[in-house]
């Protein structure tokens, strides 16, 4: 028995904000940004808290899976901005879902999330735990940058995708989970509740921080890897991959990971350019664009690949 996803679902927010509009209030421009990263514009929430679109998003994905929210055994938030420390933003998804006999928690591998997250679900569906699980991938890191540092909140955005998965006789046919937390500082975002009434610390507000170029080499020697890790664990190889569903970065990390695998880029979607880098969201929009677009076809195979923050990074490799 393994995992299947038997729905997904997406949800960003409406307003839209361009290179041009960035411009106004940072020094940068809309070639520099194009360029570097394939990005054109990216939503920004207003009203939306991480849990209304990670809500919204799953509300899509139960009605394409056509179950009731009563089915759901468990629900995953991926997500690095969750909207309070507690109660976690599961929680409010159930609460706002009606899925009342859900266990629920929140997964914080930040732009990996959604793949840990959907690894964790398989772990407990293949254990016979669980049936039937909602893995969101959600957040509004619009909230932990510093629109004053052009190095960083160009390449952000805010949304959220889903999964409902559920037990069944083909999905997932291996994954793998990485972490290596002594480079932890090359992508990071303080504490904000780093107040201490002894030490008369009041709290602070941490902003995101990051080593761009550490993180480019990172993501295109660590993606392959644990791309041919899974291949050859479960006995495929590069060609027998349909689509490379990948964490949406920026797109010449695409570019170079396709190049390290001699696949042809064509086999990488992107969607970056319309919603940015949009952390744990990224993976299940862009599954959800590709499933809604008619794009994945019963039987083919896919990778599913995310690498960020901690530093985290894996796979997992499905039958659609
Ligand atoms: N507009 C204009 N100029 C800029 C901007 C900007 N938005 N940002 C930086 N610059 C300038 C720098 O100040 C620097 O100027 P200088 O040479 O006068 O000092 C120059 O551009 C080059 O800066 P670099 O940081 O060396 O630019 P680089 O070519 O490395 O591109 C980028 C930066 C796009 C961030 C690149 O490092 C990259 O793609 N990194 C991958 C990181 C990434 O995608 N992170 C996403 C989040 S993490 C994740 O999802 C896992």
């Amino acid at each position: 028995m393994t995992t299947r996803i038997i729905g997904t679902g997406s949800y960003v927010p409406e307003q839209i904000v361009t290179n041009d509009d960035l411009s106004k209030i940072v020094e940068t421009n809309d070639e520099w940004i194009r360029s570097r990263t394939g990005i054109r514009e990216r939503r920004i929430a207003t009203e939306d808290g991480t849990s209304d679109m990670a809500a919204k998003a799953a509300a899509r994905a139960i009605e394409q899976a056509a179950i009731l929210p009563e089915e759901i055994d468990l629900i995953l938030l991926a997500t690095s901005s969750p909207d309070s420390c507690f109660p976690n933003g599961a929680c409010e998804v159930q609460a706002k879902l009606g899925a009342v006999n859900a266990a629920c928690y929140d997964i914080s591998a930040a732009c990996t999330g959604f793949v840990f997250a959907l690894s964790t679900a398989h772990a407990f569906i293949s254990a016979g735990i669980y049936k039937t699980a909602l893995v969101i991938g959600a957040d509004v890191l619009s909230k932990l940058i510093d629109w004053t540092d052009r190095g960083t909140c160009v390449l952000f955005g805010d949304g959220a995708g889903a999964a409902v998965v559920r037990a069944d006789e083909t999905g997932i046919l291996g994954l793998n989970m990485h972490s290596n937390g002594e480079k932890g500082g090359v992508l990071t975002c303080g504490s904000r509740s780093n107040g201490n009434f002894l030490l008369g610390r009041k709290p602070e507000l941490g902003y995101m921080t990051m080593d761009g170029q550490e993180v480019f080499k990172f993501a295109v020697k660590k993606v392959p890897e644990c791309m041919n890790e899974v291949l050859r664990e479960t006995g495929y190889t590069t060609q027998d991959i349909d689509h490379f569903v990948i964490h949406q970065a920026n797109f010449r990390i695409i570019e170079s990971i396709a190049k390290r695998l001699k696949v042809d880029v064509d086999k990488f979607p992107a969607n970056m350019e319309r919603y940015g880098n949009t952390s744990g969201a990224s993976v299940p929009i862009l599954l959800d664009e590709l499933n809604r677009k008619g794009q994945l076809k019963r039987g083919e195979k896919m990778i599913l690949s995310g690498f960020g923050a901690g530093l985290t990074w894996g796979a997992i490799l499905l039958e659609w």
